[in-house]
């Protein structure tokens, strides 16, 4: 039998994959960049004095925060919470905006599989009253807000705002490499208006750039780096594309192809960069094409089979963006589960955004720039 590697969707569900109504979500954005603008307006403050006498100045650094891949379909790093520090595995997911761990007040099965975070053994942990529930493409949680120290990498990022969850149901945390998830996404698809963590490391000056980037590899060495752009992961220029919508990290994909033929996305379509998603996902109809393209054909577990001995004769299949081609080879958009049985790297999505995710960022080094709302890719090497 298969042995089929769990295969994750972690991007909060909002607007553009479920209906959330758009007077709701405006207003909130409205409220959100106002936030911002003031986190913006404190930033450029310590600036000023900080070319002489800040000390943000002095400890901004560029962080690596080192990665584990389970099966190259789970990627995630340690991080710490509270006061002696507690430790956790979470999944830096660009898909979503809020930071949760399991927590003493879950019994869920899948909270029992992992660490708990227990704030009565945190001198720094202020509770709250307030609850969330988010909803993921695959699995959900609900949980009650607090505020602690969270160290990620060198970062020691003060009064950061997370969920202790209460309920993880459903079986698809239960056997997660990962404890809980850190969100990278905007503060807009922030569950509970919590300030997610990437927005505090700006605010507070930790980071001497607005922007973090994201090697994945098939091997060991993944990594995300927090204020900066690490030449030794790439080759060749980076290319800047704009963020189209400020919620995930969204862009405008042109057209993709197969054999020169666009075989998808017609006339431009809409894509978010989800580092918490494993394959590649796009509208059933444009995947089916692909599928079909490529050879893949329907197997037993939702999955498409590809012979791996196939691989040699099968398409690139491209994908154009900003005028400009980004192509993936078979080995990259084929997972190998066993001898001889790949499977395609390709998946069915329920929505019209089509979701880059682990398959798409291992070929491409991604740079996700607050600073200028803008995604840069660049050849992985
Ligand atoms: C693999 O290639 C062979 C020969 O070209 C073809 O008959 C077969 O359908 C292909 N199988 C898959 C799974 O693509
Ligand atoms: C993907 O979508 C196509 C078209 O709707 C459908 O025929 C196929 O069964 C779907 N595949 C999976 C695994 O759900």
């Amino acid at each position: 039998m298969k042995c089929l590697a769990v295969l994750f969707t972690i991007l909060a569900l909002t607007e553009g994959i479920t209906k959330i109504p758009l007077e709701r979500g405006r207003k909130l954005r409205d409220v959100l960049r106002e936030k911002h603008l003031l986190g913006d307006f404190l930033r450029m403050h310590h600036y000023d004095i900080g070319t002489k006498y800040s000390p943000f100045s002095l400890t901004a650094q560029v962080a690596d925060e080192p990665l584990l891949n389970s099966l190259d379909t789970e990627y995630y790093g340690t991080i710490y919470i509270g006061t002696p520090p507690q430790k956790f595995t979470v999944v830096f997911d660009t898909g979503s905006s809020n930071l949760w761990v399991p927590s003493i007040y879950c019994s869920s099965s899948a909270c029992q599989n992992h660490q708990r975070f227990n704030p009565s053994q945190s001198s720094t942990f202020q509770r709250t009253q307030q609850t969330i529930s988010i909803q993921y493409g695959t699995g959900s949680m609900e949980g009650i807000l607090g505020y602690d120290t969270v160290m990620v990498s060198s970062l020691t990022d003060a009064n950061q705002m997370f969920a202790l969850s209460t309920n993880e149901p459903g079986a698809i945390f239960v056997y997660s490499k990962f404890d809980g998830i850190l969100g990278l996404g905007y503060p807009t698809i922030a569950e509970g208006g919590a300030t997610p963590v990437f927005d505090n490391m700006m605010s507070e000056g930790l980071v001497p750039q607005d922007l973090f980037s994201v090697y994945l590899s098939r091997g060991s060495g993944s990594v995300v780096i927090f204020g900066g752009i690490d030449e030794s992961y790439f080759t060749g220029s980076i290319n800047w594309i704009p963020v189209t919508e400020q919620g995930y990290w969204q862009i405008a994909l042109d057209s993709i192809l197969v054999n020169g033929q666009e075989i998808a996305c017609s006339g431009g379509c809409q894509a978010i960069v989800d580092t918490g998603t494993s394959l590649l996902a796009g509208p059933p109809a444009s995947i089916t094409k692909i599928q079909n393209a490529i050879g893949a054909t329907p197997g037993n577990y939702g999955e498409y089979d590809i012979n791996c001995n196939n691989l040699s004769s099968m398409p690139d299949v491209v994908f154009v963006i900003n005028g400009i081609q980004y192509p993936l080879t078979p080995s990259a958009y084929t997972n190998q589960v066993m001898q001889g049985d790949c499977t395609s790297g390709f998946q069915n999505t329920s929505g019209d955004l089509w979701i880059l995710g682990d398959v798409f960022i291992r070929e491409y080094y991604s740079i996700f720039d607050r600073a200028n709302n803008q995604v840069g890719l660049a050849k992985a090497v």
